[in-house]
């Protein structure tokens, strides 16, 4: 399976690309630059050198040649990174990890996009793609160390019922993690906002939780 990343160049996207490639699933690691991409891969594979890393340098155009594709950009600038892309998008799962928040003093606060989610600007940008959100919760350090297994649920949704099993099957391949269905795009602003609830949790507590769903 192939999948790509729009600005997956970060330590967030990065991260995750490296833990999909742990799975055996090959991503193209999509830039504005194909030079910097080419960087990231190459430090990724420089830190785990005993492994075969299926992941691809890409420009983000390339990285939209996927049936399924991640968007890994930083929330103020997703929506001009998608609306350049929007023609490669048709028909195609859109996967956002973005989360929306900003710094007031020392706590995160969850800023609210005027939908009420991020992913909920991209479905009104992009109407013919079929947006889900995942990974919204998953600490960047934790997810980019491969040596170790993730635990933690991740809370999917989607309006689109393939674009939700797709990102279901997605988030399950990579060992440690639950993939849980939470409906649609509606709920995806408190997935969102709560992510603020946690960063500052781990600020707190100075550590480097994810999130679990008791009782399911
Ligand atoms: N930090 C976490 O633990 C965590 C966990 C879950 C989800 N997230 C979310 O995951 C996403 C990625 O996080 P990150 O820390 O990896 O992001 P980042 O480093 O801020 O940005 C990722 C990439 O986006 C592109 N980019 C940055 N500014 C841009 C601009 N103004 N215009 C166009 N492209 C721009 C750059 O790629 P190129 O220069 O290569 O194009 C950059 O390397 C964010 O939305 C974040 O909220 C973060």
């Amino acid at each position: 399976m192939r999948i790509g990343m729009i600005s997956a160049t970060g330590p967030a996207g990065g991260a995750v690309a490296l833990r999909l490639a742990a799975s055996a699933i090959e991503v193209q690691v999509g830039s504005r630059s194909l030079e910097k991409s080419r960087q990231v891969v190459a430090d990724l594979r420089d830190k785990w050198p005993d492994r075969d890393l299926p992941l691809l340098p890409a420009t983000n155009e390339e990285a939209c040649d996927n049936e399924l594709v991640i968007c890994a950009a930083p929330a103020e600038a997703c929506l001009d990174v998608l609306y350049k892309l929007r023609n490669l998008l048709d028909n195609k799962v859109l996967v956002s990890m973005v989360n929306a928040m900003y710094m007031a003093g020392k706590q995160l606060h969850p800023w609210i996009p005027s939908r009420g989610s991020m992913a909920a600007e991209m479905q009104a940008l992009l109407p013919t793609t079929k947006v889900s959100i995942a990974f919204q919760h998953l600490p960047a350090a934790k997810v980019a160390d491969i040596g170790n297994t993730l635990k933690a649920d991740v809370l999917i949704c989607s309006d689109d019922t393939e674009a939700r099993d797709q990102t279901v099957s997605l988030v399950e391949s990579i060992t440690g993690l639950r993939a849980l269905n939470c409906g649609g795009l509606a709920n995806a602003g408190p997935i969102e906002q709560m992510t603020a609830v946690l960063v500052n949790l781990n600020i707190i507590y100075k550590a480097h939780a994810a999130l679990g769903i008791l009782g399911l």
